[in-house]
């Protein structure tokens, strides 16, 4: 074990719509945070733009890295270490990010590190709490991006229990909002729309023969785009029902892979669409291990989770990543 050296992390963010930079101590206490979002910009277009949010990173990125470190009140020569993602994400996204932390890196003489946008959603849920992390537990990343079910080891060692097959669920959440008027992000417009109505239209996610704790959206969204043509039904009701299919489907599988892996003492959670109250209070009703969701902040896309991950990664193998590190769109924490 390479004994502890206090440190300070920047964490860069720029895999999909959030340019972002955080100073984080330690792994665990965060200086500060430092973000720009794109997301009005893809308002119109009902989901993100890929060229817009690229250029938004690069216009934005060294605004937001000196706000980071003036609000930190740190200099570059503070910084011992400098973490960015390696993916999952939108590649001309990474490319920016990971051209960033290269070139910082250089010019500072500072290490950097190359980390898991997934599994730094993770380790969002763990710094939202102090407590030492509890392994070993089951991880839920549940993104505009991701629908990832783990088990959890311990930090970096996983094993992939489920994914989607088609559709990530907030990107179902994005397209059903579009469905009923509303623009991107529509994850927290559904969940508000839902609320005022009840969930009798009898939706169904998607289930895969012989791949049990594999999801599906692609179906029910289609389902809701018939119930929004046939205009029989109030679209708050189209909203209740379509959240109450979409988070049974994820409580019963997670419940399934529970079963499936009973050494699990915890259940951490990531990702925007773990901000859903109605996600959460189905989860707390339905489990009595302990559950961690990360903060909203550090739910959905930060530098800070980044900079979180990076530490633990670094504390490991205390090696710079090499300078033609190539960024992986497609890379998940598991094989
Ligand atoms: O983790 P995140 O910020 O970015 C990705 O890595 O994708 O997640 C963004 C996603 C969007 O699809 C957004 O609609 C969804 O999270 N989201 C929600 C809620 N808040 C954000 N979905 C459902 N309910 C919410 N309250
Ligand atoms: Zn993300």
């Amino acid at each position: 074990m390479v004994p502890f050296i206090p440190m300070n992390v920047l964490g860069l963010e720029s895999t999909c719509d959030e340019t972002a930079a955080a100073v984080v101590v330690d792994g665990i206490h965060i200086l500060s945070e430092e973000m720009a979002s794109s997301a009005s910009i893809h308002a119109a277009y009902g989901g993100v733009f890929p060229e817009m949010a690229c250029r938004h990173h690069v216009e934005m990125f060294c605004p937001v890295l000196e706000k980071a470190l003036e609000k930190g009140g740190v200099s570059p020569q503070d910084i011992d270490l400098i973490a960015v993602p390696q993916g999952p994400g939108l590649v001309g996204a990474l490319l920016i990010g990971m051209q960033m932390a290269k070139g910082l890196s250089i010019a500072w003489k500072k290490p950097f590190i190359g980390v898991n946008h997934v599994e730094a959603h993770l380790v969002g849920a763990m710094l939202s709490h102090p407590s030492p992390p509890i392994f070993p537990a089951l991880g839920l990343v549940v993104s505009g991006g991701h629908t990832l079910l783990l088990y959890i080891e311990t930090l970096g060692v996983y094993k992939k229990i489920g994914t989607t097959l088609d559709d990530a669920l907030g990107e179902a959440f994005d397209k059903v909002a579009v469905l009923l008027g509303f623009p991107y992000p529509g994850g927290p417009h559904v969940e508000k729309l839902a609320k005022e109505g009840s969930p009798t239209i009898p939706f169904k996610s998607g289930t895969i023969q012989g791949k049990p704790f594999d999801f599906s959206f692609s179906g029910i969204k289609t389902s809701v785009l018939y119930a929004v043509r046939e205009n029989r039904y109030a679209k708050e009701t189209i909203a209740a029902s379509f959240q109450e299919a979409v988070l049974t489907d994820l409580v019963q599988k997670t419940q399934k892979a529970l079963l499936q892996y009973p050494t699990a003492r915890a259940l951490y959670f990531g990702g925007g669409v773990v901000q859903n109250r109605a996600l959460q209070q189905k989860f707390i009703d339905a489990f009595s291990l302990p559950l961690f969701f990360p903060t909203p902040s550090l739910a959905s896309d930060n530098a800070a989770m980044i900079a979180a991950l990076g530490f633990q990664k670094f504390r490991l193998s205390p090696t710079s990543s090499p300078l033609d590190m190539e960024v992986l769109p497609k890379f998940l924490p598991i094989g």
